[in-house]
């Protein structure tokens, strides 16, 4: 009896702190895990968590095309180190399979160089 009681607290709290961490979780992209599963999902998460939220990256919906210019315009613009050409088109892959224009919350993506 003593067992079966304290089991039942043990998943009492476990469940607790399920709920308590969910939220936090989805809201806050702290962890590769947090992204949709892929290839290339660790990759990304670093290079990009270096400077910013993956808030800003999840938020967009861009195509292939889209995505290589945002990688460029953090490289020309903002001071990201090269990426090596590997690295960069297993990022590449990753961002436009999961976050393409049908699922990212705006629709494309302006380019500022564009004449
Ligand atoms: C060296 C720093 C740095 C790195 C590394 C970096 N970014 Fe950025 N990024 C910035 C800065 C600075 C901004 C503009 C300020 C902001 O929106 O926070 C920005 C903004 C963005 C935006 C928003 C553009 C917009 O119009 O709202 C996207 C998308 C983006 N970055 C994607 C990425 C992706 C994807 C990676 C990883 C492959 C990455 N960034 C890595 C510095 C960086």
């Amino acid at each position: 009896m003593e067992l079966g009681f304290s089991l039942s607290r043990w998943a009492a709290a476990l469940a607790t702190v399920l709920v308590l961490a969910m939220p936090v979780r989805a809201a806050g992209f702290n962890d590769p895990e947090d992204l949709p599963e892929g290839l290339g999902r660790e990759e990304t998460f670093y290079a990009c968590i270096a400077c910013h939220s993956m808030q800003v990256v999840v938020r967009q919906g861009m195509s292939r095309e889209m995505w290589e210019d945002t990688i460029r315009l953090m490289v020309e613009r903002h001071g990201m180190p090269e990426l090596d050409p590997k690295e960069k088109a297993l990022i590449i892959n990753y961002l436009s399979e999961n976050f393409t224009a049908s699922t990212g919350s705006r629709r494309g993506w302006i380019n500022p160089f564009a004449p």
